[in-house]
Formats: structure tokens, C-alpha cells, sequence
């Protein structure tokens, strides 16, 4: 874990709210891996007084630059987005645990709803590299929120709330469809991310699957670094797990979700 000024490289709106931020980070790049993210101090000062974290989106060490992708949801995303090409940011990372994803098995499916999307393209290079087979279910809620997110090698079906030209539904009805093809369940392993409600639903439906899947778990975060206990997430066994130094990805069997 490092603490950096970094400079914006560039910052490129995608759809209407949803942002992706290229910073120069340096040796923070090469020691990020997919899942973990970085807590941002938004602008310089005390307003607003907390950081925000930021799952990592793409980190390239070669060029030293790490990219967030984020939706304009409050005061701190609506003053990043203000961010041009020269202004600093204070960044400090990688925080959490990330991905595992050394495990052998050879086919991996994804699936990602609304933001989830953001952990996803550093996830894949890393799977595709191990030579994984890659399926990923993305779901948003409106067809603008698709991009292209430059995943190549990986099969992904698409899935929107309200759209033209594009299948309506929810991504868990792909899931729906997907999982009887999962066979045998020892070849293959889940990855999740997005919001709670669709968290909790998918937790449903692969109960009664056997093969093991992670979940990346979002909680509102003060210190980013497990002291202020402020970001507590409640396993099945009754304790608790903060989610900023324990997590934020943990077993999706193991975590009480109430969507
Ligand atoms: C580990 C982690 C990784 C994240 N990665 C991303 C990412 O890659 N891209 C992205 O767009 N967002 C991500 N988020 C969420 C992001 O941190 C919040 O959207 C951001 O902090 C909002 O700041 P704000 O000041 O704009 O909004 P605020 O003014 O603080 O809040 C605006 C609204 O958003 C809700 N909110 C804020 N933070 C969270 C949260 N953590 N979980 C659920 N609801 C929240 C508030 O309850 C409120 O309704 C991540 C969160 C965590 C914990
Ligand atoms: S945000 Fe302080 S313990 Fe996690």
C-alpha cells in the first residue's frame, strides 16, 4: 500500500454519469491486482472530509497509469468528474484483498450488474493470461451504460433493464439460463459484482450449485484501512468482516446479503 499525488492523465465521459479516470501512478500500478481498489481523496482540503474508494478498473505498468471507472452518484464523484488532464489527485492504495484467481479451474464465469462492471476488465486479462476459458453475464439498467471495455477473448451476453436492439431483462435471468450449462460444476468458478439486491438474488440461485464463486462487496468506508470499523459486513456465522481490509472480495456462500 502506497500513499500518491497523482497527476489525471485523462478523464472520458462514457455515458451520461459514468466516467472513466486514467491516473499516473506509477509504482502503484504495477502492484495493484485485480479486485482491490484505491480510496481517493476527491480534492485537496477538508471538503469533503472522507475519501472515496474505487475499485481498479485497468492498471497498466508499463505506462505507470491505473483507470477507475465510477457513476456520479454524490458531492465527491460530482467534483472528480471536474477533473481535467494536469489536476492532482491524492490517492491511496491498493487497499483489500482482490481476485483469487489461481485456482485450477479452467472455466470462469462472470457476472456483473450496473458498476460491478469496474473490477471486471483487470479480472479478465488476469484469467484469460492463465489461459481461462471466460463467459461474462453483464446487465445495466439502461443501453447507454454499455462500452466497450476493450475484454477481448471473453464470450459476454448482454442484458438491459430498458433498451432497443438489446435482449430487456435482469442479468440474473441470463444467470438462470447459464447455470445448467456449468457442467461439470468442478471445471468451474464465479466471480460477482454489483448491487446488493442483485448480490442477494444470485447468492439464491447458486446455493444449490457446487462450485465456489467470489463476491467483490461494497459498503459506505471512513478509514479504508480496518480501524474505524465503519465498513462491517455480516457473515452466515453471526461475525462480522470489514470489508475495506478483509475484503471487499469475499466467499458469496459465506455473506449474509439483504437486497
Ligand atoms: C470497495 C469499493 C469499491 C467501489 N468501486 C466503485 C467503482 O469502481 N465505481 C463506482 O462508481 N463506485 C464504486 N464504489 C462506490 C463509490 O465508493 C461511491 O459511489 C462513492 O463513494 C460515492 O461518493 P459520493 O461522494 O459521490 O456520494 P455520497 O454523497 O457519499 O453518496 C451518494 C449516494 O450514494 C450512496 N453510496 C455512497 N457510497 C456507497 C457505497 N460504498 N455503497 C453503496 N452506496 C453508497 C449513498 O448512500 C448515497 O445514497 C465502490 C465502493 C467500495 C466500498
Ligand atoms: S472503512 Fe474503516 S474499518 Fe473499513
Amino acid at each position: 500500500m502506497e500513499r500518491k499525488t497523482c497527476r489525471v492523465v485523462r478523464q472520458t465521459e462514457l455515458s451520461p454519469d459514468i466516467y472513466k479516470l486514467e491516473l499516473e501512478a506509477d509504482s502503484l500500478s504495477g502492484l495493484s491486482r485485480s479486485g482491490q481498489f484505491v480510496h481517493i481523496r476527491v480534492r485537496e482540503g477538508n471538503d469533503p472530509l472522507l475519501r472515496r474508494p474505487f475499485s481498479i478498473h485497468d492498471a497498466d505498468p508499463d505506462k505507470g497509469t491505473l483507470e477507475i471507472l465510477y457513476r456520479v452518484v454524490g458531492s465527491g464523484t460530482a467534483l472528480m468528474c471536474n477533473a481535467v488532464p494536469g489536476d492532482s489527485m491524492d490517492l491511496i492504495g491498493p487497499l483489500g484483498n482482490g481476485f483469487q484467481t489461481g485456482r485450477k479451474r479452467p472455466r470462469v464465469l462472470i457476472v456483473a450488474g450496473g458498476m460491478g462492471i469496474a473490477p471486471v476488465p483487470l479480472l479478465v486479462r488476469e484469467l484469460i493470461r492463465d489461459g481461462k476459458k471466460v463467459d461474462l453475464l453483464w446487465g445495466v439498467r439502461c443501453e447507454t451504460e454499455f462500452f466497450d471495455l476493450n475484454m477481448n477473448g471473453v464470450r459476454t451476453q448482454r442484458v438491459c433493464e430498458e433498451g432497443s436492439g438489446i435482449p430487456e431483462g435482469l442479468v440474473t435471468d441470463l444467470l438462470e439460463k447459464k447455470l445448467p450449462e456449468c457442467f461439470p460444476g468442478n471445471q468451474w468458478e464465479g466471480f460477482v459484482c454489483g448491487p446488493v439486491a442483485m448480490l442477494a438474488r444470485v447468492s439464491e440461485m447458486i446455493a444449490a450449485h457446487d462450485f465456489p464463486w467470489q463476491v467483490s462487496m461494497e459498503e459506505r468506508m471512513a478509514c479504508g484501512i480496518g480501524v474505524c470499523m465503519g465498513c462491517a459486513a455480516e457473515t452466515k456465522s453471526g461475525e462480522f468482516r470489514m470489508v475495506c481490509s478483509e475484503g471487499p472480495v469475499f466467499d458469496l456462500k459465506e455473506m449474509v446479503l439483504n437486497g
